[in-house]
């Protein structure tokens, strides 16, 4: 028998989940962080008062440091997924950390030729968000160097994709967003935002996909999930909360409010909890089935608008 899947008469699952998210990676995840213009930047960050300077560079520093805990702590995922033999999974996943690097790329240089911030930015982590990218994040992932069990990589999966992207960068992305466009400001970092985000989609749809393998492989998944968003829930709202402490909720710059991002935050989080309940107890033909079915009909939904 072969010993590559590619020469082998199984060849490549071309319809799986993991193959048409990288077909999409390729047309959408290819665009270059260098390329974004950051002239009209410059002009409005130089009429920027302190306070809208302070709430820019702490949402910036936090999404820096956040792309590049997430970028340093995936090789050990990559490595699990390579060494069971998924190699649809792990072609995607060579597009993933791609792209996590030029978010790194685009958070910096935008830093560095916008706000010029060549000081220390770490004093804007706060206790919760320390203790995610710093502890549990690094921690989860590593486990899998010595444990690549099933409950190892669907506690590691639940950090990095449930919790760090699918509550905190995609929370923070969609409101930063949000506030960018109503104010009409920093049109280059709300494009590299926009660019940002909908690579993350992808990202936690493949978490999604990934988590639910994982449940319908263990009789213990459903649990070991379950406890882990539990341990991981409380630190992520305190990221927003302890943000928020600085401001003035009624009249924060950008007319920015923390209540849109805990709503935010809960509704995705609700969306993807409904998905991961909905395929529980089924085969993996059938979950995968139904994962076709949801990157269709967002597809349409995409094409609609
Ligand atoms: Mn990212
Ligand atoms: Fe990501």
């Amino acid at each position: 028998m072969a010993p590559y899947a590619t020469i082998s008469g199984r060849g490549l699952d071309w319809d799986s989940v993991p193959m048409r998210l990288f077909q999409k990676a390729k047309r959408l995840g290819t665009w270059d962080p260098q390329a974004i213009d950051f002239s009209s930047d410059g002009a409005d960050w130089a009429a920027f008062d302190s306070v809208e300077r302070d709430f820019l560079l702490r949402t910036v520093a936090l999404f820096q440091a956040g792309e590049e805990g997430v970028t340093t702590d995936l090789l050990p995922l990559i490595m699990v997924i390579a060494r069971e033999g998924r190699i649809e999974e792990e072609i995607f996943l060579t597009s993933f950390l791609w792209e996590e690097a030029k978010h790194v790329e685009f958070f910096r240089r935008w830093l560095d030729q916008v706000a010029v911030a060549r000081e220390d930015l770490g004093h804007y982590m706060t206790p919760s968000y320390s203790h995610l990218f710093q502890v549990e994040l690094p921690k989860a992932l590593n486990a899998l160097r010595d444990d690549q069990s099933v409950e190892a990589q669907i506690r590691a999966s639940v950090t990095y994709n449930m919790i760090i992207e699918g509550v905190l960068a995609e929370t923070g992305y969609h409101g930063f967003r949000q506030s960018l466009e109503v104010s009409g400001k920093l049109p280059g970092l709300l494009e590299g935002i926009r660019m940002t985000a909908r690579d993350e989609s992808r990202h936690i749809r493949y978490g999604v996909f990934l988590l639910n393998r994982l449940i319908n492989q263990s009789a213990s998944g459903w649990e070991v999930m379950n406890q882990r968003m539990n341990e991981l829930l409380g630190p992520a709202l305190g990221v927003v909360s302890e943000f928020w402490e600085h401001y003035d909720e009624e009249h924060a710059p950008f007319g920015q409010r923390m209540e849109t991002y805990i709503d935010y935050a809960s509704t995705q989080f609700d969306k993807r909890m409904k998905v991961l309940e909905r395929d529980r107890g089924k085969s993996f033909a059938e979950i995968e089935e139904a994962a076709v079915a949801d990157l269709a009909a967002e597809d349409l939904a995409v094409a609609a608008r």
